[in-house]
C-alpha cells in the first residue's frame, strides 16, 4: 500500500531506494553497544496529489534533533557570512523589529540581531547548541516549533516582524503545523524567510546525499505553494542559493499583503519546463544515483589495490547515506577528518569509520582525500592547499565521480 503523504494525505509514490541507514547525525563512541544505533529504511517518493517530494519513512524527530545533535551552523566562514548577510538584510529598515528564528542552533543568525540589540528570539531542540547561542547574548527558547509553541511565543513576546529558518522547515514532519505557527506568530506586514535544500538542484547536481534522514521534505516553489496557501501565506519571493550545493529562498508573508516578485512566476514556469516534480525525471535521478554507487564503490576498490591512503573529509550529514548506500568501512576509507570536536573521537553512523581533528590530516598523512563537505569544496580545499600542493589529490561524487 502507498505511503500517505506527510502534507496532504494523497499517495506517495516511492522513486528512490538508499537502503537501511542509520541516522545521520548519530555519532557512536568507540566501542558504543551497536544494537543502540537506530537504523531505518532510506527512501524517497512523490505525492501523486501534491507533488511534495518526501522520505517515507522518518524517523522520531526527538531521536534526531536532542541536547547532544551535534551540527554547528557556524562550522564553515562561509555558512557565518551567509547568515549575517541575511539577517542584516531582514533587520534593515525595520524599526525596533521582534525577530524569531525556528531552529537557530548555535546563533549563527541570531547573532547580528544581539550586535544590533534587536528583540529577538530562537527556537531550537538542542541544548548544546543553544547553550553555544547564549554564550553569543541568544536569547533560546528549548523546543521545537510548531503550532501550540508558536501561540506561546505570541502571548508572551508579541508577533514577529521576521521569522527567520533555515534547514529546518524541510526537516519537520508536519509542515502544516509549522506553517499554521507561523501565520499565528507573524505580524499583518511581517516576512517569513526560510531556506532549505532545492529540489531541482538535488537533481541537476545527482545529489543523492542530501537525502538523509533529517531532510524530510524536498522543496521545489511549486510544492511549497499549497501548503503555504492552506497557512493563509502566499509565496511573494524566492532566491536559488548556491550554499549547500543549491538552496532555495522562500520569502512568505500573509496572503494579499505584499506584491509577488515575478521570480515567483519565473521560477515555478522554470521549474515545469525542466520537470523538476515529473516522476520520469525522478526516476532519472535514481539510475543516476546508482550509476555514482558504482563508479565510487569502483575507484575506491582500485585505490586500495594500489595502495593508496584515502580519508574522508567532512563528518557530514550527507557522508552517512553515501557511506551506507556505497558500503564504505574503515578497508576503504581509513579516517573522516572533521572540526566539530562533537564528532572527533567518535565512529561515523553505520560504517565506523573514526573522526579525527584536521591535525590528523595533511602533507604525507593521505593520498587522497574523499571531499564529503563538497558543498564547502572550496573553503576546505583553500585551507588544505598543503595537502594539493604535496600531490594529494581529492575525489568528488558530485555532480560525477571524479579525481581532482
Ligand atoms: P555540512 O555539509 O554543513 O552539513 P551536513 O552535515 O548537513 O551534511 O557539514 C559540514 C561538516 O564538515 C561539518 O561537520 C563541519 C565539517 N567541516 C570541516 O571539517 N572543515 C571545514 O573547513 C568545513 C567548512 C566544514
Ligand atoms: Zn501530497
Amino acid at each position: 500500500m502507498a505511503k500517505s503523504c506527510l502534507v496532504c494525505t494523497g499517495p506517495v509514490v516511492e522513486f528512490l531506494d538508499l537502503g537501511r541507514q542509520p541516522l545521520s547525525d548519530a555519532f557512536p563512541a568507540p566501542g558504543a553497544d551497536p544494537a543502540r544505533e537506530h537504523f531505518f529504511r532510506l527512501a524517497l517518493g512523490r505525492c501523486a496529489d501534491c507533488a511534495m517530494v518526501q522520505l517515507t519513512e522518518v524517523p522520531p524527530a526527538a531521536r534526531m534533533f536532542h541536547r547532544g545533535y551535534p551540527y554547528r551552523s557556524s562550522g564553515s566562514t562561509v555558512m557565518r557570512e551567509h547568515f549575517a548577510r541575511v539577517a542584516e538584510r531582514l533587520l534593515a529598515d525595520r524599526v525596533d523589529p521582534f525577530v524569531v528564528e525556528i531552529g537557530s542552533n548555535d546563533g549563527a543568525f541570531l547573532r547580528t540581531a544581539v550586535e544590533r540589540g534587536v528583540r529577538h528570539l530562537g527556537i531550537d531542540p538542542s541544548g548544546d547548541a543553544a547553550r553555544v547561542a547564549a554564550g553569543f547574548g541568544v536569547r533560546v527558547r528549548v523546543a521545537f516549533f510548531a503550532e501550540p509553541l508558536a501561540r506561546s511565543v505570541l502571548a508572551e513576546h508579541g508577533p514577529a516582524d521576521v521569522v527567520f529558518a533555515a534547514n529546518t522547515v524541510s526537516h519537520g514532519p508536519d509542515l502544516g503545523s509549522i506553517l499554521r505557527g507561523v501565520a499565528a506568530l507573524l505580524a499583518p506586514d511581517g516576512v517569513f524567510v526560510f531556506e532549505d535544500p532545492y529540489l531541482g538542484a538535488v537533481l541537476a547536481n545527482t545529489a543523492f546525499d542530501q537525502v538523509i534522514d533529517e531532510h524530510v521534505l524536498f522543496f521545489g516553489a511549486r510544492s511549497v505553494l499549497g501548503p503555504l496557501r492552506r497557512a493563509g501565506l502566499e509565496l511573494v519571493d524566492v532566491e536559488r542559493l548556491p550554499v549547500h550545493g543549491g538552496q532555495i529562498r522562500f520569502w512568505a508573508a500573509h496572503a494579499g499583503r505584499v506584491p509577488a516578485s515575478p521570480a515567483v512566476a519565473e521560477l515555478l514556469a522554470e521549474e515545469e519546463a525542466l520537470g523538476v516534480h515529473d516522476p520520469a525525471r525522478l526516476r532519472a535521478f535514481a539510475a543516476r544515483t546508482a550509476d555514482r554507487r558504482r563508479a565510487l564503490v569502483a575507484l575506491l576498490t582500485r585505490l586500495r589495490a594500489e595502495g593508496a591512503r584515502v580519508v574522508g573529509y567532512g563528518a557530514t550529514a550527507k557522508s552517512a547515506t553515501v557511506t551506507n548506500y556505497c558500503g564504505l568501512g574503515p578497508d576503504l576509507v581509513s579516517a573522516v577528518i572533521d572540526t566539530t570536536p562533537a564528532k572527533q573521537g567518535r565512529l561515523t553512523p553505520g560504517t565506523h569509520i573514526p573522526v579525527r581533528p584536521p591535525e590528523a590530516f595533511g602533507p604525507g598523512r593521505a593520498d587522497y582525500a574523499l571531499l564529503f563537505a563538497w558543498n564547502h569544496a572550496e573553503e576546505i580545499m583553500a585551507k588544505e592547499r598543503a595537502f594539493t600542493e604535496a600531490g594529494g589529490r581529492w575525489i568528488r561524487y558530485v555532480p560525477e565521480v571524479r579525481v581532482v
